[in-house]
């Protein structure tokens, strides 16, 4: 008995080397948009790549739709470690950085190349740690492009909002930009529009064509502006300490995967835009109103007071920087 034994310890121990494999770092990546969205296919990318540079050290579980955490509670979710990362709307962070909603000032970027330069201007890469203080890293920012705004008439001229029933995102700064048209305003979850805009609960919305088409927004609105009235991006975001505290290799082959999904990213970002458009217009469901050079105008000027109430809390540097983003004036 004493010889076998020992004889199976052995082989255990020989054994031990071939078969101790430690089982993947599982790590969950959450978003709220469907998977045919610039983040629904840069969150795909960054897992094919992940596990690519790191095969058998990590599984990337992705969960688009807000199936596993919605807007409420993605960034609590993330603090608490029961998700890795999540890719979220910069409108969504005022209640943690107020220096972010740069990003929310009205017809602040001329085009998403402005907003490309800002992000990888000294200032956009600072803004990366504005909220590291609450623990909240950012790795990277991921396009999803310009926002334009739709209700059930045609909105030509800001007069055209007064009296609607807006839903926006959590920011004031986009509460502030409609409440001076005259219009009312509903922060509402990502994941509850559709329902508001069908039942009347709000009757006028902004957003990228590519997620106005992904949760057909455009059933239940008869009229688009292309307004780009303001940039809609994403931050990826990690917990701070958990990220400082994986093994450096991992960190690295994580960081490797998402450089080089964001580069994808946003070279695809408005290629998936523009394929939305054209299906929302192809469906002959609603109008597509390009607005004239007076009426952009008009718009700009009406929703401008908001830049004054608000540069003083984002820090007027950073202002000047993402205006800076623009170039030189053209005229
Ligand atoms: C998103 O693109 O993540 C959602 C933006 C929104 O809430 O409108």
């Amino acid at each position: 008995m004493r010889h076998w034994l020992i004889a199976a310890a052995a082989a255990a121990v020989i054994a031990a080397p071939l078969s101790a494999h430690a089982d993947p770092i599982v790590m969950k990546f959450s978003h709220v948009v469907a998977e045919k969205t610039p983040k629904g296919q840069a969150a795909l990318k960054f897992k094919e790549l992940a596990e690519k540079y790191l095969p058998g050290k990590v599984k990337i579980e992705v969960y688009p739709n807000s199936q596993l955490f919605g807007d409420a509670k993605e960034m609590e979710a993330l603090a608490l470690g029961d998700v890795q990362f999540i890719a979220t709307s910069m409108s969504k962070f005022g209640k943690y950085t107020k220096k972010l909603e740069v990003f929310d000032l009205p017809f602040m970027f001329k085009d998403m190349d402005a907003v490309e330069r800002f992000e990888n201007s000294k200032t956009g890469q600072e803004l990366l740690h504005s909220m590291e203080n609450r623990n909240y890293l950012g790795l990277a920012y991921w396009h999803n492009g310009l926002a334009q705004m739709s209700a059930n008439k045609p909105l030509l001229m800001p007069s055209d909002a007064k009296g609607l029933k807006f839903r926006i995102q959590q920011s004031d700064i986009i509460a502030a930009s409609y409440e001076t048209l005259g219009a009312n305003v509903q922060k509402l979850a990502f994941s509850e529009v559709y329902q508001a805009l069908q039942v009347g609960t709000v009757n006028a919305q902004e957003n990228t064509w590519s997620n106005i088409f992904s949760k057909k927004f455009y059933e239940v609105q008869s009229d688009f502006t292309e307004s780009n009235d303001r940039v809609i991006d994403y931050m990826v975001l990690v917990n701070a300490k958990w990220w400082k505290g994986l093994p450096d290799d991992i960190r690295a082959g994580l960081s490797k995967a998402m450089k080089e999904a964001t580069a994808e990213n946003n070279v695809i970002a408005g290629k998936l835009n523009d394929e939305a458009r054209a299906k929302i217009e192809a469906s002959g469901k609603v109008k597509i109103h390009k607005l004239t050079a007076e009426q952009h105008k008009a718009w700009v000027d009406s929703m401008r007071p908001v830049w004054e109430k608000f540069k003083g809390q984002i820090g007027e540097d950073i202002v000047k920087a993402a205006v800076a983003s623009n170039g030189p004036p053209t005229n």
